[in-house]
Parts: structure tokens; C-alpha cells; sequence
């Protein structure tokens, strides 16, 4: 099967479970493991921020970004296409008490004209608003990046309105790797940050939320509460940084594989896709004249599986495991798919 689903479905190559082996560990609850204490540091330096803590998933790093950041009754703003509005089971509002405001903004990205019409007039009866949350590439939006001057114009927004940033960054390595938009940057423009190892990096497991200290001490706290406190997680952390340091390389080579699927879609009559939205390595296309569920059935049964992304929008993601030879049976049977 050529398993385009998602690129969360990676399995840990023998040279990541090896470094897995070597690691140091200890206990990490008592903060003594060295592994995940040392990339901590490196990430959050990465990334020009303080600190960072290392959490079992992007859900949990997003949630605890909107936990330190906000009061219960409090508004965050966020995009209709969000993950943390979507995908994360209600979490913000059951988690940390506050009001999600949605906006409509395009491919899953806010900007300041429609942020510009949320402003309250601080009565006593309206809700705080305290985040706008971004997504960086969108999940939902395909996979589309926000340019520096867009992240630098929302930034300029939140500042002159007292509004915290968080940064959903679960595949900021897409992003960047698109963008050439350097690390730190997005520590300047951000109060919190998530990133994740276990997307496109291919680790198996693990996110890191990265802040100041003050936000993430607080963070430590509320992420034992939810029961993330991990033991020996030194393990984890050594697939991730291998992941970090071996496969971040090879994002580009699955934005360029996409691109190369996303042609043969442009170019059938019965399929379409917009090639201007196509950044990263997520394709979001449109069956055009099927349900989206019947497509993806025909595609089974000629070995390739993706996910239904709409009524008539299907979702392909592509990973470091899919390869050239693949992609070559995909886009054969994607050309074929109506006739
Ligand atoms: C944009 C985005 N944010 C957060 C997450 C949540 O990550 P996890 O599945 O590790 O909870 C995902 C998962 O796919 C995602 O796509």
C-alpha cells in the first residue's frame, strides 16, 4: 500500500532506534534526564526562545500554549480551518475554560483586516480577548505557509492590542523549508510555540512546547496535571532529535514530490487542484464529478490510500517513506482515474 493518509504514519528507521538505544535516561518527572533536558535547550535556542518542554503530542503542546496564555472566560481568535479548533476535541474550552472565536480566513491563515474586526470595546460584559492562534503550514488549509511580512503584520496587530501569539508550528519544518523564513523569526513573532517530531520529521512521538521560562514553568505544571509527566522519556527525545538532525532534509524532496502528483491532477479532466496553494507536502484536491469517498475507494483498490478532506476534497500528504518509484504509480493511477 502507498500510504498517503498522512505524514504522521512514518515508522522509526534502524539508525533512530539505535540512537533510541544510546541514549541517557533518567527520570524525567524529577527533571534528571539529560537527553530531554539538553534538547530542550536546543530546540528553544533554535528557535530563540527560552525554554522549551517536551510533550507526548502537538494536542497537548497547543493546549498547554492556550492554558498558560489565557484566564477562563477569555476569547482566543482563531481560523475556521484551525487544528486547535478542529482536531483537538473541544480541548480549549474543556481544558482552559476559554471562548474559540472563529474567522474566515484563506487556506487556514489569518490576517489583519479580519482580526481588525474582532477588536472589543473592554466592557465589563464582553469576553478578553487574549490569543490569536496560527498555524504554520495549515493542516486544513493545504499545507500553505504565511510569509514573514504577513506574521510580522499580525505581530504589529497583537502588540498594539495587548493580544498574546501562539504558533501552532506542527510542521514549521514545512514551513520553513518552503519559505527559507529563519527559526528565530518565528520566536520573535510568537509568545508560544508548538512543534512536533512525529509529522514529517518522522519520529514516533513528540512535540515541545517552547516560551519563556515563566510560561513554561507554569506548563510543567499543568502538563503532570493532564498526565503527560513522562519517565525515562530520554528514549523519545533521542528519536526526536534524530529525526531533527537526519530527516528535516528531506522535507523538500516530499514538497517536490507533491508538486509532481498535483501536475497530473491539474492536467485531468475529471479531477482539479489549485497549484498556486500547493506549498508543502500536503495536496488537498477536488474530485470534481465523485464524492471524494468514492475516489478514495477506487484508489484503494489500486494500492494507494488517502483521506476525504471534504464531500469532494481528498487529501494526500507526503512523507520521507514515500518514494520517486511511488510517486510514479500514483500519479499513473491518478492519470487513469475517470477513464
Ligand atoms: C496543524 C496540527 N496541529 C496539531 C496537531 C496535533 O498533533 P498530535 O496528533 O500529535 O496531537 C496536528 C496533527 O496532525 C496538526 O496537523
Amino acid at each position: 500500500m502507498i500510504d498517503l493518509r498522512s505524514d504522521t504514519i512514518t515508522r522509526p528507521s534502524p539508525d533512530m532506534l539505535e540512537a533510541m538505544m544510546k541514549a541517557e535516561v533518567g527520570d524525567d518527572v524529577f527533571g534528571e534526564d539529560e537527553t530531554v533536558n539538553a534538547f530542550q535547550q536546543k530546540v528553544a535556542k533554535m528557535f530563540g526562545m527560552e525554554a522549551g518542554l517536551y510533550v507526548p503530542s502537538g494536542t497537548m503542546s497547543n493546549q498547554l500554549g492556550v492554558k498558560v496564555l489565557t484566564e477562563p472566560g477569555d476569547e482566543i481568535l482563531i481560523d475556521e480551518k484551525g487544528h486547535i479548533f478542529n482536531y483537538e476535541t473541544g480541548a480549549a474550552s474543556a481544558l482552559s475554560g476559554v471562548q474559540v472565536r472563529t474567522l474566515p480566513g484563506k487556506h487556514g491563515k489569518l490576517n489583519t483586516s479580519l482580526l481588525d474586526h474582532t477588536k472589543r470595546g473592554h466592557y465589563d460584559w464582553e469576553p478578553r480577548t487574549r490569543v490569536i492562534c496560527l498555524e504554520n503550514s495549515t493542516n486544513k488549509g493545504g499545507g500553505v505557509c504565511y510569509s514573514k511580512q504577513e506574521l510580522s503584520e499580525i505581530k504589529s496587530f497583537a502588540d498594539e492590542e495587548n493580544l498574546f501569539v501562539h504558533l501552532d508550528g506542527a510542521r514549521i519544518w514545512n514551513a520553513i523549508t518552503a519559505t527559507d523564513v529563519e527559526p528565530g523569526f518565528f520566536g520573535e513573532i510568537s509568545d508560544t510555540i508548538s512543534v512536533c517530531f512525529s509529522k514529517g520529521l518522522g519520529a514516533p512521538v513528540g512535540s515541545m512546547l517552547l516560551s519563556s521560562k515563566e510560561h513554561i514553568t507554569k506548563a510543567r505544571r499543568y502538563r503532570k496535571m493532564w498526565g503527560g509527566g513522562m519517565r525515562q522519556v530520554g528514549l523519545l527525545a533521542a528519536a526526536a532529535d534524530y529525526a531533527l538532525e537526519n530527516n528535516w532534509d528531506k522535507l523538500k524532496d516530499d514538497h517536490r514530490r507533491a508538486k509532481e502528483v498535483a501536475k497530473v491532477i491539474f492536467d485531468s479532466k475529471f479531477l482539479a487542484v489549485d497549484m498556486n496553494s500547493l506549498q508543502t507536502n500536503i495536496l488537498l484536491f477536488d474530485t470534481v464529478k465523485e464524492p471524494a469517498e468514492k475516489v478514495i475507494k477506487k484508489l484503494k483498490k489500486k494500492g494507494i490510500q488517502m483521506i476525504p478532506f471534504g464531500p469532494q476534497i481528498i487529501r494526500a500528504t507526503f512523507h520521507f517513506q514515500i518514494t520517486d518509484e511511488d510517486v510514479e504509480v500514483v500519479k499513473q493511477v491518478l492519470a487513469d482515474i475517470g477513464e
